[in-house]
């Protein structure tokens, strides 16, 4: 019997500004997705101004009326964030109305299918204040780098290594690199997160699914600058895949995304906890969650708040330094993210208005 984990996120109003969401929005999702006879069992957590609805089921990816379900939730509590007046009301909602499977529709979608193993840990992680690339660094520490993950080295069962599914968000392709082999040539293009993206892995020896993150980036998909594309990712542990503190290791070192103020900046992620998720100076910074389960024949059982432990204090301490430093270029880049990256610019408007100064030089 396969089970299918598959974790649904929208931001569909944000309480105050786009720092959280209104509990209103919270329990009005536990109650559509406690009522859903679909599902074995679901949890709803948040980041930020995200929700993100994790469910188990037997439907398999890509299920229309897991899909559909997730939809409406987010339609209902986008009429909630409407009366309530929140912040950017249905921001993540790009369709009107549901064609069969919310990819390319606004929320954003990471989900595996796989036989529960005799004890199946997984971990969610949440994200707001960046985009789907986020996870590339993190992602490689945990499956191909030994410096991160003993278990490459001293695992029989992890040696072989990883398969990992590369998507190009630009032109829409995807190509798989065989690690550690090919670590050299895939580390061209994750090294550039803006545009390419790890969608899944893969265990080598055994095939088996190992991580699957969202890739959708809203700005390609409505052709223009909406960019509200906070991610999630999903992490199976332990026997042949990372341990759970091999998954959790690369979050102590807080590396720079993009997504912060207005989209259009850089700045550390830092590991929080659930009570932490509400980010709010300058809008941030970038900020991940990372919830545990053990899976029982479906259920989720937890979850377990991974980076409320002290041990990512020095983490949170050393992004908040980051951070300040950051603050100071103000509206510089390389805080403020490159022209293309940008959700906002005044760009067009300004070069307009200064068009007929501009002398041409020889
Ligand atoms: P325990 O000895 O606590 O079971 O931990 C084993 C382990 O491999 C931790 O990474
Ligand atoms: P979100 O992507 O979380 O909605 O944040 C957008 C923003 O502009 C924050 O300053
Ligand atoms: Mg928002
Ligand atoms: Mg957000
Ligand atoms: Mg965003």
């Amino acid at each position: 019997k396969k089970i299918t984990v598959s974790v649904i996120k929208a931001d569909v109003g944000g309480f105050v500004g786009h720092s959280s969401v209104h509990p209103a929005l919270l329990e009005k999702a536990r109650g559509m997705l406690s009522g859903s006879s679909l599902l074995i069992d679901s949890y709803v957590g948040y980041v930020g101004d995200d929700i993100d609805l994790i469910m188990t089921h037997e439907q398999g990816r890509n299920n229309g009326e897991v899909h559909q379900l997730a939809w409406d939730i987010f339609i209902a509590c986008t009429e909630i964030a409407r009366k309530l007046k929140l912040y950017g009301a249905g921001q993540d909602l790009l369709a009107d109305a549901f064609s069969g499977n919310v990819k390319g529709m606004g929320p954003g979608v990471a989900e595996m299918e796989f036989e529960e193993r005799k004890s199946e840990p997984i971990i969610v992680f949440m994200a707001d204040k960046t985009e789907p690339g986020a996870w590339n660094l993190p992602l490689y520490k945990m499956f191909a780098d030994p410096f991160n993950t003993a278990g490459l080295v001293i695992d029989p069962n992890m040696h072989d290594g990883f398969l990992f599914e590369v998507r190009d968000l630009i032109e829409n392709k995807r190509i798989t690199f065989a690690c550690p082999e090919e670590i050299y040539d895939m580390l061209v293009f994750i090294g550039a997160p803006g545009r390419y993206c790890i969608k899944r892995i893969f265990h080598r020896q055994s095939g088996d699914i190992a991580a699957a993150s969202s890739t959708q980036r809203l700005n390609l998909m409505a052709g223009r600058y909406v960019g509200k594309d906070d991610p999630v990712c999903i992490v199976r542990c332990q026997s042949g895949m990372p341990a759970v503190g091999e998954a959790l290791e690369p979050f102590a070192q807080p590396h720079l995304v993009s997504g912060w103020m207005r989209g259009s900046h850089s700045g550390p992620l830092m590991p929080v906890s659930m009570e932490q998720a509400t980010p709010s100076r300058f809008d941030g910074p970038p900020r991940v969650v990372a919830l545990g389960f053990q899976l029982a024949e479906g259920k989720l059982i937890g979850p377990r708040d991974f980076f409320a432990d002290p041990a990512f204090d020095p983490a949170r301490q050393k992004a908040n330094e980051l951070a300040n430093y950051l603050r100071t270029l103000g509206p510089f880049e390389p805080h403020r993210l490159h022209l293309d990256e940008m959700e906002y610019t005044t760009m067009p408007q300004v070069s307009k208005k200064l068009k007929d100064r501009f002398e041409k030089l020889r």
